[in-house]
């Protein structure tokens, strides 16, 4: 979603006269995009401010001005602290109010010393900010969900990017129709928690997920919609129904589960269990034959055993995913964990990280593996590494290599997978499909 997020802030600019540049040395406006999720990447932001400063000072020694601004979640939540830490920094903005951008810079050039904002206003972002008109991707990303209503107790989210709010069905479509327009083949809806999408379509009436999926597939060109990242809570009726019947919903999702204890779960405020989440997933599979999952993980929240984490394990074993994110628990200011429960300390906490990964790359090795011999489809999104090679993606986000001409890029075709690796597949292409 930052990376969305920096696309959209590029594009509330644009009319300004702003445009990108390849390093920060040249800009006239340096703005760092942060995550607030993990302390290690709010930390990050600090290391580097202190990296621009310095390219800021030898901007000055030539008489050049540079502005550093800071966005984002962790603008939101430390913004003061990031003024009072970092006195070259002259903007903060948080991920509420991007599209107050230009009025806010317009501030400081009227000679204002500091621009912040950090409010969670009454109008949406989603109704001011411009549809981005350009990409020459063949992937985009479109977010159609914002904030979480969850209260995970580990979370940042819902103090950071606020309450749920859902994008008008619309809109949505507007960018979709645009982006295909441009050889956009394959679209990833965001949202923080983008199962729980309840936007407003015509008539006032208001769509779930499944709805606007069945609707994106009917676009000309569109051929593949991915969504991420969706609650176990969520998963309604009407989107198992698009997943099992829309085919170009891709055959895998991203479900986090975080651990398998279910007293962990219930400090963590998921509001499921082991068992709930595993029924999910077995409904899923049974309605789309062939889906696979991915997951997070926390590992070390306040309070877990042994005989917890071995849960976690055991679930996971259960599952078989496909790929996953595992985490250390980060305290984050202000989150009801941060406050309560007894600490893992971190050697239990290192152990525990490193077993949970090595049977999560066991089971993405195997699974990789296990494309071995099929014909998948793969839509070449870039060159590869050597002369005459592209590499694409298949239905399952793996890295598929194969030799074959450029003009496939943009492409979707059909690829017998022969070598796995545990980060990509390789393969050779039998049919090029027709639009
Ligand atoms: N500590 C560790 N991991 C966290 N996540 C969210 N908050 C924390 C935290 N405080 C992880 C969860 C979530 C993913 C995006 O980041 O696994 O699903
Ligand atoms: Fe955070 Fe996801 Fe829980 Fe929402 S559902 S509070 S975004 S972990």
């Amino acid at each position: 979603m930052n990376v969305y997020d920096s696309e959209r802030m590029v594009d509330a600019l644009a009319p300004l006269g702003y445009g990108l540049v390849d390093t920060p040395n040249d800009a006239d406006l340096v703005l760092l995009n942060t995550c607030h999720i993990r302390e290690k990447a709010a930390e990050k932001v600090y290391s580097e401010l202190g990296l621009i400063k310095r390219m800021q000072a030898a901007k000055a020694k030539k008489g050049e001005r540079m502005v550093v601004g800071v966005a984002g979640c962790v603008a939101q939540a430390e913004g003061k602290e990031i003024m009072r830490r970092a006195p070259h920094v002259e903007l903060v903005v948080g991920p509420q109010t991007y599209h107050r951008l230009p009025r806010l810079l317009e501030e400081l050039d009227d000679g204002a010393k500091r621009a912040i904002d950090i409010d969670y206003p009454s109008e949406s972002k989603f109704d001011d900010l411009p549809v981005s008109a350009q990409t020459n991707g063949t992937a985009a990303f479109v977010t159609i969900q914002e904030g979480c209503d969850k209260f995970c107790t580990f979370c940042v989210v819902p103090y950071t990017r606020g309450a749920e709010m859902s994008r008008p069905v619309a809109s949505i479509l507007d960018e979709c129709k645009s982006l295909a327009a441009q050889g956009v083949r394959e679209i990833t809806l965001l949202g923080q928690n983008v199962n729980a999408y309840h936007g407003l379509g015509p008539n006032d009436v208001e769509w779930g997920l499944g709805r606007i999926l069945s609707e994106l597939s009917l676009i000309p060109g569109i051929e593949r919609l991915r969504f991420t990242t969706s609650h176990p809570r969520d998963m309604d009726d009407e989107l198992i129904e698009a997943i099992s019947s829309v085919p170009e919903v891709m055959p895998y999702l991203h479900l986090p589960v975080q651990a398998g204890s279910d007293k962990i779960l219930k400090a963590m405020n998921r509001h499921h269990t082991a068992e709930s989440y595993l029924a999910t997933i077995d409904r899923l599979k049974r309605a789309r034959p062939g889906l696979a999952v991915s997951g997070d993980f926390i590992v070390g929240f306040p309070g877990e055993t042994d005989e917890d984490f071995a849960q976690t394990l055991a679930l996971v074993t259960k599952v078989g995913y496909a790929s996953a994110y595992s985490f250390k628990y980060s305290p984050r200011p202000g989150t009801p964990a941060a406050e309560k429960g007894t600490p893992v300390p971190p050697e239990v906490m290192d152990a525990r990280l490193q077993s949970l990964q090595q049977l999560l790359s066991e089971q993405s090795l195997a699974f990789n593996q296990g494309s071995v011999g099929k014909t998948m489809s793969v839509l070449f999104d870039k060159p590869g590494r050597k002369p005459g090679q592209l590499i694409g993606k298949s239905p399952y986000l793996q890295s598929v290599v194969v030799e074959a001409p450029k003009r496939l890029i943009g492409e979707i075709a059909s690829v017998h997978i022969n070598e796995a690796g545990p980060n990509s597949l390789k393969g050779n292409v039998v049919i090029e499909e027709e639009r």
